[in-house]
């Protein structure tokens, strides 16, 4: 079993995660890293699927999105961005629903605000993705380009301005959570509600970024 700085080393975004855990990399970085696991309760194993997902996060920054092939880039889209929402926006549903009703006593205003943000977010991202999949990103890979009717000049105008929507939800969300700092009486699932939200907020920054500045950009240009 390789040591905690080798893991480092080889695998530079795995720091993130040992730091996630408490578990040093420097100083004290010669130990094995089941032992350095075991220590904190935490399986070899379960930590290197987190660095898995990291890296995976990390990937499409190290993409030159704005040259690869366009099919490439849709593809990477649907499967990156759009499928995991299928399961992960019921997890967080289901999370939201219990959190503002468990909670509800604590902070009514905040709680009652997130409720409501949440269902304008689903509202406006399921059939703004529908709408992608079904219709705009198969007339992109079959060729539509910008241009007079029937171009795809409008229908990009259109998704901008629900992307648009769904930016100022999440503001919402972050200014009602506070940032997302967890609240120290935040049970288990408060705490897995909050860092869904804002790793949700990420994702989706990641994901309107490359619709709008990289795949839509380069449908209107050619
Ligand atoms: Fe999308
Ligand atoms: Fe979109």
């Amino acid at each position: 079993m390789m040591t905690v700085s080798e893991l480092a080393t080889s695998r530079p975004l795995s720091v993130r995660v040992l730091q996630r855990h408490g578990i040093d990399f420097c100083c004290g970085g010669a130990r094995p890293l089941d032992a350095a696991c075991t220590a904190r309760g935490l399986r070899a194993e379960t930590l290197l699927q987190e660095v898995d997902a990291v890296e995976a996060e990390a990937r499409p920054d190290a993409r030159r999105w704005d040259q690869a092939p366009i099919p490439e880039l849709v593809a990477h889209i649907l499967a990156r961005h759009h499928r995991p929402l299928d399961t992960e926006l019921d997890r967080l549903d289901f999370l939201v629903g219990k959190v503002t009703t468990v909670h509800h006593d604590k902070d009514p205003a905040m709680m009652d605000g997130i409720r409501q943000a949440w269902q304008d977010l689903l509202d406006d991202l399921l059939p703004h993705m529908k709408m992608e999949e079904d219709l705009l990103f198969p007339r992109i890979l079959a060729g539509v380009r910008a241009g007079p009717d029937p171009g795809l000049g409008s229908p990009i105008e259109v998704m901008e301005e629900e992307h648009k929507a769904v930016g100022r939800t999440l503001a919402t969300l972050r200014a009602l959570t506070k940032d997302y700092v967890v609240p120290d009486e935040a049970c288990g699932s408060w705490r897995a509600l909050w860092q869904g939200l804002e790793a949700l907020e990420a994702d989706l920054h990641q994901h309107i970024h490359l619709e709008n500045n990289v795949l839509f950009q380069r449908v209107l240009r050619s």
